[in-house]
Protein backbone atom coordinates (compact mmCIF):
# COMPACT_ATOMS: atom_id res chain seq x y z
CA UNK A 1 0.00 0.00 0.00
CA UNK A 2 1.32 3.44 -1.03
CA UNK A 3 1.81 5.98 2.10
CA UNK A 4 -0.73 8.75 1.82
CA UNK A 5 0.72 12.07 2.37
CA UNK A 6 -0.84 15.43 3.13
CA UNK A 7 0.94 17.75 1.20
CA UNK A 8 0.37 21.25 3.17
CA UNK A 9 2.53 23.80 0.96
CA UNK A 10 0.92 26.71 3.03
CA UNK A 11 2.08 30.10 2.26
CA UNK A 12 5.21 32.11 1.27
CA UNK A 13 8.52 29.93 0.36
CA UNK A 14 6.03 26.91 1.52
CA UNK A 15 4.29 26.18 -2.00
CA UNK A 16 8.26 26.56 -3.31
CA UNK A 17 10.07 24.37 -1.32
CA UNK A 18 7.28 21.82 -0.75
CA UNK A 19 7.17 21.25 -4.75
CA UNK A 20 11.02 20.13 -4.36
CA UNK A 21 10.61 18.55 -1.88
CA UNK A 22 7.79 16.40 -3.69
CA UNK A 23 10.04 15.88 -7.27
CA UNK A 24 12.82 14.41 -4.82
CA UNK A 25 10.50 11.64 -3.17
CA UNK A 26 8.82 10.95 -6.83
CA UNK A 27 12.53 10.91 -8.53
CA UNK A 28 13.73 8.38 -5.72
CA UNK A 29 10.23 6.35 -6.47
CA UNK A 30 9.51 6.75 -2.75
CA UNK A 31 5.87 4.64 -2.75
CA UNK A 32 3.32 7.44 -1.92
CA UNK A 33 0.48 9.22 -3.28
CA UNK A 34 0.06 12.88 -2.62
CA UNK A 35 -2.87 15.09 -1.83
CA UNK A 36 -2.49 19.13 -1.87
CA UNK A 37 -4.04 20.56 0.96
CA UNK A 38 -4.47 24.16 -0.10
CA UNK A 39 -5.01 26.08 3.55
CA UNK A 40 -3.52 29.06 4.15
CA UNK A 41 -3.56 32.73 4.53
CA UNK A 42 -4.93 33.07 0.63
CA UNK A 43 -8.46 30.86 1.94
CA UNK A 44 -8.03 33.26 5.48
CA UNK A 45 -8.60 36.36 2.73
CA UNK A 46 -11.78 34.72 0.85
CA UNK A 47 -13.15 32.92 3.52
CA UNK A 48 -11.93 34.56 7.04
CA UNK A 49 -10.54 30.62 8.13
CA UNK A 50 -7.31 29.36 7.27
CA UNK A 51 -7.84 25.97 7.57
CA UNK A 52 -11.98 24.28 7.63
CA UNK A 53 -13.07 23.85 11.16
CA UNK A 54 -12.59 20.09 10.98
CA UNK A 55 -9.37 20.14 9.61
CA UNK A 56 -7.81 17.42 12.28
CA UNK A 57 -10.43 14.68 10.84
CA UNK A 58 -9.33 15.23 7.21
CA UNK A 59 -5.81 15.10 8.15
CA UNK A 60 -6.23 12.64 10.17
CA UNK A 61 -6.95 9.60 7.32
CA UNK A 62 -3.34 10.30 6.02
CA UNK A 63 0.46 8.44 7.01
CA UNK A 64 1.57 11.69 7.08
CA UNK A 65 1.42 15.22 6.25
CA UNK A 66 3.96 17.37 4.88
CA UNK A 67 4.14 20.62 5.40
CA UNK A 68 5.82 24.07 3.64
CA UNK A 69 5.41 27.14 6.23
CA UNK A 70 2.24 28.92 7.55
CA UNK A 71 1.69 32.61 7.92
CA UNK A 72 1.73 36.04 5.93
CA UNK A 73 1.07 38.94 8.28
CA UNK A 74 -0.27 40.67 5.04
CA UNK A 75 -3.50 38.39 5.01
CA UNK A 76 -3.83 37.17 8.10
CA UNK A 77 -2.42 37.63 12.00
CA UNK A 78 0.20 35.46 12.69
CA UNK A 79 -1.42 33.76 16.28
CA UNK A 80 -4.04 33.23 13.66
CA UNK A 81 -2.32 32.09 10.46
CA UNK A 82 -0.24 29.17 12.17
CA UNK A 83 -3.26 27.82 14.54
CA UNK A 84 -3.37 24.87 12.04
CA UNK A 85 0.05 23.87 13.06
CA UNK A 86 -0.12 24.18 16.71
CA UNK A 87 -3.35 21.96 16.71
CA UNK A 88 -1.74 19.36 14.56
CA UNK A 89 0.93 18.92 17.17
CA UNK A 90 -1.76 19.03 20.25
CA UNK A 91 -4.15 17.29 18.23
CA UNK A 92 -2.72 14.50 16.90
CA UNK A 93 -0.22 14.40 20.33
CA UNK A 94 2.78 15.02 18.39
CA UNK A 95 4.29 15.20 21.09
CA UNK A 96 7.81 14.50 20.14
CA UNK A 97 9.62 17.84 17.86
CA UNK A 98 12.65 16.37 16.73
CA UNK A 99 15.77 18.95 15.16
CA UNK A 100 18.82 17.52 14.12
CA UNK A 101 21.37 20.21 13.52
CA UNK A 102 24.56 18.66 11.76
CA UNK A 103 27.38 20.74 9.85
CA UNK A 104 27.79 18.66 6.52
CA UNK A 105 30.50 19.10 4.48
CA UNK A 106 30.37 22.00 1.86
CA UNK A 107 28.73 24.13 4.03
CA UNK A 108 30.28 27.41 5.28
CA UNK A 109 30.00 27.54 8.60
CA UNK A 110 29.63 30.69 10.14
CA UNK A 111 31.34 29.87 13.23
CA UNK A 112 35.24 30.24 13.34
CA UNK A 113 37.24 26.84 12.77
CA UNK A 114 34.72 24.17 12.76
CA UNK A 115 35.32 21.23 10.42
CA UNK A 116 32.67 18.55 9.10
CA UNK A 117 30.32 17.17 11.68
CA UNK A 118 32.09 19.18 14.27
CA UNK A 119 28.32 20.40 15.14
CA UNK A 120 26.13 16.85 15.18
CA UNK A 121 22.94 17.67 17.41
CA UNK A 122 19.43 16.10 17.62
CA UNK A 123 17.49 18.75 19.72
CA UNK A 124 14.23 16.98 21.14
CA UNK A 125 11.86 19.84 21.50
CA UNK A 126 8.90 19.05 23.75
CA UNK A 127 5.69 19.84 21.15
CA UNK A 128 2.40 19.86 22.93
CA UNK A 129 2.31 21.66 26.29
CA UNK A 130 4.17 24.55 28.24
CA UNK A 131 4.91 27.67 27.40
CA UNK A 132 2.53 27.18 24.13
CA UNK A 133 -0.43 25.46 26.15
CA UNK A 134 -3.60 28.20 24.92
CA UNK A 135 -4.59 28.77 28.68
CA UNK A 136 -5.02 32.42 29.59
CA UNK A 137 -6.84 35.33 28.46
CA UNK A 138 -7.24 38.79 28.11
CA UNK A 139 -8.63 41.19 30.96
CA UNK A 140 -10.09 44.68 30.46
CA UNK A 141 -9.59 44.78 26.68
CA UNK A 142 -8.73 48.05 25.89
CA UNK A 143 -8.12 50.07 28.97
CA UNK A 144 -5.56 51.36 30.93
CA UNK A 145 -5.59 48.19 33.42
CA UNK A 146 -5.66 45.84 30.53
CA UNK A 147 -4.02 42.53 31.50
CA UNK A 148 -2.36 39.26 29.77
CA UNK A 149 -1.70 36.14 31.28
CA UNK A 150 -0.30 32.86 29.61
CA UNK A 151 -0.58 30.11 31.49
CA UNK A 152 3.05 27.95 31.74
CA UNK A 153 1.77 24.80 32.07
CA UNK A 154 4.19 21.44 32.44
CA UNK A 155 2.66 18.00 33.48
CA UNK A 156 4.87 15.64 34.83
CA UNK A 157 3.24 12.91 32.16
CA UNK A 158 4.41 15.56 29.26
CA UNK A 159 7.60 15.88 31.10
CA UNK A 160 8.85 12.59 31.61
CA UNK A 161 7.62 11.34 28.01
CA UNK A 162 9.86 13.82 26.28
CA UNK A 163 12.80 13.11 28.56
CA UNK A 164 12.33 9.44 28.32
CA UNK A 165 11.97 9.62 24.62
CA UNK A 166 15.57 11.40 24.56
CA UNK A 167 17.58 9.41 26.49
CA UNK A 168 16.38 6.87 24.30
CA UNK A 169 17.72 8.82 21.27
CA UNK A 170 20.68 9.55 23.21
CA UNK A 171 21.18 5.65 23.70
CA UNK A 172 21.22 5.35 20.10
CA UNK A 173 23.88 7.41 19.45
CA UNK A 174 28.07 7.05 19.86
CA UNK A 175 28.61 9.55 22.09
CA UNK A 176 25.75 8.90 24.72
CA UNK A 177 25.21 12.36 26.04
CA UNK A 178 21.74 14.09 26.88
CA UNK A 179 21.88 17.81 27.79
CA UNK A 180 18.38 19.25 29.45
CA UNK A 181 18.14 23.03 29.13
CA UNK A 182 15.84 24.72 31.95
CA UNK A 183 16.01 27.91 33.33
CA UNK A 184 15.07 26.57 37.17
CA UNK A 185 16.84 29.28 38.82
CA UNK A 186 14.00 31.25 38.14
CA UNK A 187 11.36 29.41 36.71
CA UNK A 188 10.38 28.28 39.92
CA UNK A 189 7.85 25.80 39.55
CA UNK A 190 7.72 24.57 36.05
CA UNK A 191 11.52 23.74 35.76
CA UNK A 192 12.26 22.32 38.84
CA UNK A 193 9.39 19.97 38.24
CA UNK A 194 11.22 19.54 34.57
CA UNK A 195 14.46 19.00 37.31
CA UNK A 196 13.14 16.42 38.96
CA UNK A 197 11.63 14.42 36.57
CA UNK A 198 14.72 14.41 34.82
CA UNK A 199 16.40 13.19 38.09
CA UNK A 200 14.14 10.34 38.29
CA UNK A 201 14.40 9.38 34.65
CA UNK A 202 17.62 9.23 34.41
CA UNK A 203 17.81 6.45 37.04
CA UNK A 204 16.45 3.90 34.14
CA UNK A 205 19.60 5.03 31.66
CA UNK A 206 22.95 4.48 33.95
CA UNK A 207 24.38 4.26 30.18
CA UNK A 208 23.59 7.84 29.34
CA UNK A 209 25.81 10.56 30.56
CA UNK A 210 23.51 13.80 31.37
CA UNK A 211 24.04 17.19 32.34
CA UNK A 212 22.12 19.79 33.09
CA UNK A 213 22.50 23.93 31.53
CA UNK A 214 20.27 26.93 31.76
CA UNK A 215 19.01 28.33 28.29
CA UNK A 216 20.90 31.55 28.73
CA UNK A 217 24.40 29.38 28.96
CA UNK A 218 22.84 26.70 26.09
CA UNK A 219 22.01 30.00 23.92
CA UNK A 220 26.06 31.07 24.40
CA UNK A 221 27.54 27.66 24.03
CA UNK A 222 25.90 26.74 20.86
CA UNK A 223 27.83 29.51 19.40
CA UNK A 224 30.91 29.58 21.40
CA UNK A 225 31.24 25.23 21.92
CA UNK A 226 28.39 23.75 19.97
CA UNK A 227 30.23 20.49 19.52
CA UNK A 228 29.61 19.75 23.01
CA UNK A 229 26.15 19.01 22.05
CA UNK A 230 24.72 15.29 21.18
CA UNK A 231 21.36 14.83 22.14
CA UNK A 232 19.53 18.05 23.95
CA UNK A 233 16.01 17.81 25.55
CA UNK A 234 14.00 20.96 26.35
CA UNK A 235 10.53 22.65 26.60
CA UNK A 236 8.24 24.14 23.38
CA UNK A 237 9.10 27.69 23.48
CA UNK A 238 13.54 27.28 24.72
CA UNK A 239 13.38 24.47 21.92
CA UNK A 240 11.78 26.79 19.56
CA UNK A 241 14.18 29.55 20.20
CA UNK A 242 17.18 27.23 20.46
CA UNK A 243 16.43 25.35 17.23
CA UNK A 244 16.78 28.75 14.71
CA UNK A 245 20.11 28.91 16.42
CA UNK A 246 21.07 25.36 15.65
CA UNK A 247 20.14 25.72 12.02
CA UNK A 248 22.07 29.35 11.63
CA UNK A 249 25.06 27.32 13.03
CA UNK A 250 25.24 24.79 10.83
CA UNK A 251 24.53 26.86 7.38
CA UNK A 252 21.42 28.44 7.48
CA UNK A 253 17.26 28.52 8.19
CA UNK A 254 17.30 26.30 4.39
CA UNK A 255 18.96 23.91 6.08
CA UNK A 256 17.12 22.74 9.24
CA UNK A 257 14.66 19.61 8.88
CA UNK A 258 12.06 18.49 11.59
CA UNK A 259 9.99 16.07 12.03
CA UNK A 260 6.56 16.64 14.68
CA UNK A 261 6.01 13.02 15.52
CA UNK A 262 3.54 10.94 17.52
CA UNK A 263 5.43 7.83 18.93
CA UNK A 264 2.36 5.69 19.00
CA UNK A 265 1.55 6.13 15.66
CA UNK A 266 -2.23 6.33 16.40
CA UNK A 267 -2.10 9.62 14.48
CA UNK A 268 -0.37 11.36 11.18
CA UNK A 269 3.08 12.51 12.14
CA UNK A 270 3.94 15.73 10.59
CA UNK A 271 7.03 16.94 9.06
CA UNK A 272 8.74 20.59 8.10
CA UNK A 273 11.22 22.71 7.56
CA UNK A 274 11.74 24.78 10.47
CA UNK A 275 12.04 27.52 8.36
CA UNK A 276 9.18 30.05 8.10
CA UNK A 277 7.15 31.25 5.05
CA UNK A 278 9.65 33.92 4.23
CA UNK A 279 7.95 36.74 3.04
CA UNK A 280 11.14 38.90 2.29
CA UNK A 281 11.83 36.05 -0.22
CA UNK A 282 8.93 35.08 -1.47
CA UNK A 283 7.57 34.50 -4.86
CA UNK A 284 11.15 34.88 -6.22
CA UNK A 285 11.77 31.48 -6.56
CA UNK A 286 15.26 31.60 -4.81
CA UNK A 287 14.34 29.88 -1.56
CA UNK A 288 16.74 26.92 0.04
CA UNK A 289 14.49 23.72 -0.88
CA UNK A 290 17.25 21.73 1.30
CA UNK A 291 15.20 21.74 4.75
CA UNK A 292 11.65 20.55 3.09
CA UNK A 293 13.51 17.91 1.32
CA UNK A 294 15.59 17.04 4.01
CA UNK A 295 12.12 16.64 6.69
CA UNK A 296 10.69 14.42 3.55
CA UNK A 297 13.50 12.08 4.27
CA UNK A 298 12.91 12.21 7.87
CA UNK A 299 9.03 11.33 6.61
CA UNK A 300 10.10 8.50 4.66
CA UNK A 301 12.27 6.96 7.77
CA UNK A 302 9.84 7.42 9.92
CA UNK A 303 7.26 5.62 7.61
CA UNK A 304 9.63 2.58 7.39
CA UNK A 305 11.16 3.44 3.68
CA UNK A 306 14.57 3.62 5.33
CA UNK A 307 16.16 2.99 2.35
CA UNK A 308 14.96 6.13 0.00
CA UNK A 309 15.26 8.20 3.43
CA UNK A 310 19.23 7.33 3.22
CA UNK A 311 19.58 7.89 -0.49
CA UNK A 312 17.53 11.09 -0.15
CA UNK A 313 19.70 12.03 2.44
CA UNK A 314 23.06 11.25 0.75
CA UNK A 315 21.76 12.68 -2.58
CA UNK A 316 21.96 16.23 -0.23
CA UNK A 317 25.21 15.57 1.00
CA UNK A 318 26.53 14.88 -1.82
CA UNK A 319 25.03 18.18 -3.41
CA UNK A 320 26.22 20.26 -0.61
CA UNK A 321 29.84 19.07 -0.66
CA UNK A 322 30.46 19.36 -4.87
CA UNK A 323 27.77 21.04 -6.54
CA UNK A 324 28.35 24.33 -7.36
CA UNK A 325 24.17 25.16 -7.38
CA UNK A 326 23.64 27.26 -4.78
CA UNK A 327 20.59 29.40 -3.53
CA UNK A 328 21.37 33.22 -2.53
CA UNK A 329 21.67 31.83 1.05
CA UNK A 330 24.77 29.98 0.30
CA UNK A 331 25.98 32.95 -1.75
CA UNK A 332 24.81 31.36 -5.22
CA UNK A 333 22.60 32.78 -8.17
CA UNK A 334 20.41 29.55 -8.05
CA UNK A 335 16.69 29.19 -8.17
CA UNK A 336 14.98 26.85 -5.50
CA UNK A 337 14.13 24.27 -8.10
CA UNK A 338 17.56 24.17 -9.46
CA UNK A 339 18.87 22.61 -6.63
CA UNK A 340 15.85 20.16 -6.84
CA UNK A 341 16.89 19.19 -10.22
CA UNK A 342 19.98 18.77 -8.78
CA UNK A 343 19.31 16.46 -5.87
CA UNK A 344 17.27 14.47 -8.71
CA UNK A 345 19.99 13.83 -10.65
CA UNK A 346 22.21 12.66 -8.27
CA UNK A 347 19.47 9.89 -6.98
P1 LIG B 1 11.42 32.83 8.57
O1 LIG B 1 12.03 31.53 8.97
O2 LIG B 1 10.30 32.76 7.59
O3 LIG B 1 12.55 33.76 7.94
C1 LIG B 1 13.70 34.19 8.68
C2 LIG B 1 14.83 34.53 7.71
O4 LIG B 1 15.36 33.35 7.16
C3 LIG B 1 14.37 35.38 6.53
O5 LIG B 1 15.38 36.30 6.20
C4 LIG B 1 14.21 34.38 5.41
O6 LIG B 1 14.38 34.90 4.12
C5 LIG B 1 15.28 33.35 5.74
N1 LIG B 1 14.88 32.02 5.28
C6 LIG B 1 13.95 31.21 5.86
N2 LIG B 1 13.82 30.08 5.17
C7 LIG B 1 14.66 30.16 4.11
C8 LIG B 1 14.97 29.30 3.02
N3 LIG B 1 14.37 28.10 2.89
N4 LIG B 1 15.87 29.71 2.13
C9 LIG B 1 16.49 30.89 2.26
N5 LIG B 1 16.24 31.76 3.27
C10 LIG B 1 15.34 31.39 4.18
O7 LIG B 1 10.97 33.55 9.90
P2 LIG B 1 10.09 34.88 10.13
O8 LIG B 1 10.46 35.92 9.13
O9 LIG B 1 10.23 35.18 11.57
O10 LIG B 1 8.59 34.42 9.89
C11 LIG B 1 7.87 34.65 8.68
C12 LIG B 1 6.49 34.05 8.82
O11 LIG B 1 6.57 32.63 8.93
C13 LIG B 1 5.70 34.52 10.02
O12 LIG B 1 4.37 34.65 9.60
C14 LIG B 1 5.83 33.38 11.02
O13 LIG B 1 4.78 33.28 11.95
C15 LIG B 1 5.86 32.20 10.09
N6 LIG B 1 6.54 31.00 10.60
C16 LIG B 1 5.98 29.81 10.28
C17 LIG B 1 6.63 28.64 10.62
C18 LIG B 1 5.98 27.34 10.26
O14 LIG B 1 4.98 27.30 9.59
N7 LIG B 1 6.54 26.23 10.68
C19 LIG B 1 7.87 28.69 11.25
C20 LIG B 1 8.44 29.93 11.54
C21 LIG B 1 7.77 31.09 11.20
C1 LIG C 1 8.49 26.48 14.50
C2 LIG C 1 7.66 27.72 14.34
C3 LIG C 1 6.36 27.60 15.14
C4 LIG C 1 6.72 27.38 16.59
C5 LIG C 1 5.43 28.80 14.96
C6 LIG C 1 5.05 29.01 13.52
C7 LIG C 1 4.22 28.71 15.84
O1 LIG C 1 8.39 28.84 14.72
O2 LIG C 1 8.00 25.39 14.19
O3 LIG C 1 9.67 26.59 14.88
O4 LIG C 1 6.98 28.34 17.32
O5 LIG C 1 6.72 26.24 17.01
MN1 LIG D 1 10.47 28.45 15.13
Amino acid sequence: MPYKIALYPGDGIGPEVVAEARKVLEAAGADCTFTLIEWNTTLYAKTGKCAPDDYLDQLKEFDAILLGALGNSANAPDHVAVQPLLGMRRGFDQYVNIRPAVLYEGVDCPLKNKKPFDIDMLVIRENTEGEYTPLGGRHYAGTPHEAAMQVNYFTRMGTERIIRYAFEAARKRTRKHLTSITKSNALIYSMVLWDDVMKDVAKDFPDVKWSSMLVDAAAMNFVRQPEIFDVVVCSNLFGDILTDLAAVIIGGMGFAASANINPAKNYPSMFEPIHGSAPDIAGKGIANPLAAIMSAAMMLEFLGDEKNAVRISQAVQSHLKESAVKTPDRGGSAQTSEVGDDIVARL
